[in-house]
């Protein structure tokens, strides 16, 4: 089955089954894979992408329930190829916060989403943005930190 996306300001379209992940749709049919796997249960956040500007865990949702909303995935999130990281993204490099980086993209997402809304956030406004974001190897207070520098 055909469904037309906008991923990242592209018009795309993939021939899928209805159920299939956008997870899955972007690594697989897109070639999108900074989008990680981490539960597929949607427990661990590894998987957040924006769709239309808020964060949204690609594992759980059906390509055929995206419609005519806009996805924003890492690859996307800096506003065009080529040009200066994203303010979040350049504060993650500057403390060099990923150990393994595995759930790193998804704390981005959800870190960007924050600031937009948020753009001086508390340690509280943090925690409750990126609690539900798992990071095996502990980088908790490296993430925390460059939530603050990048709202500076
Ligand atoms: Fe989607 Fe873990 S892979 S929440």
């Amino acid at each position: 089955m055909r469904h037309r996306l906008n991923i990242n300001g592209q018009d795309r379209e993939v021939n899928v089954l209805g159920d299939t992940p956008l997870l899955w749709v972007l690594r697989d049919a897109l070639d999108l894979v900074g989008t990680k796997y981490g539960c597929g249960i949607g427990q661990c956040g590894a998987c957040t992408v924006h769709v239309d500007g808020q964060p949204t865990r690609a594992c759980q949702l059906p390509v055929s329930a995206v419609g005519a909303r806009a996805i924003t995935t890492i690859e996307g999130l800096s506003p065009v190829a080529g040009q200066p990281a994203h303010p979040v993204q350049q504060a993650w490099m500057r403390l060099d916060v990923p150990q393994c980086g595995y759930c790193q993209a998804g704390q981005i997402m959800a870190a960007a989403a924050l600031l937009r809304d948020t753009p001086q956030p508390t340690d509280a406004d943090i925690d409750a943005a990126l609690g539900g974001h798992l990071c095996r190897c502990g980088a908790y207070l490296r993430i925390r930190a460059a939530v603050h520098l990048a709202a500076k």
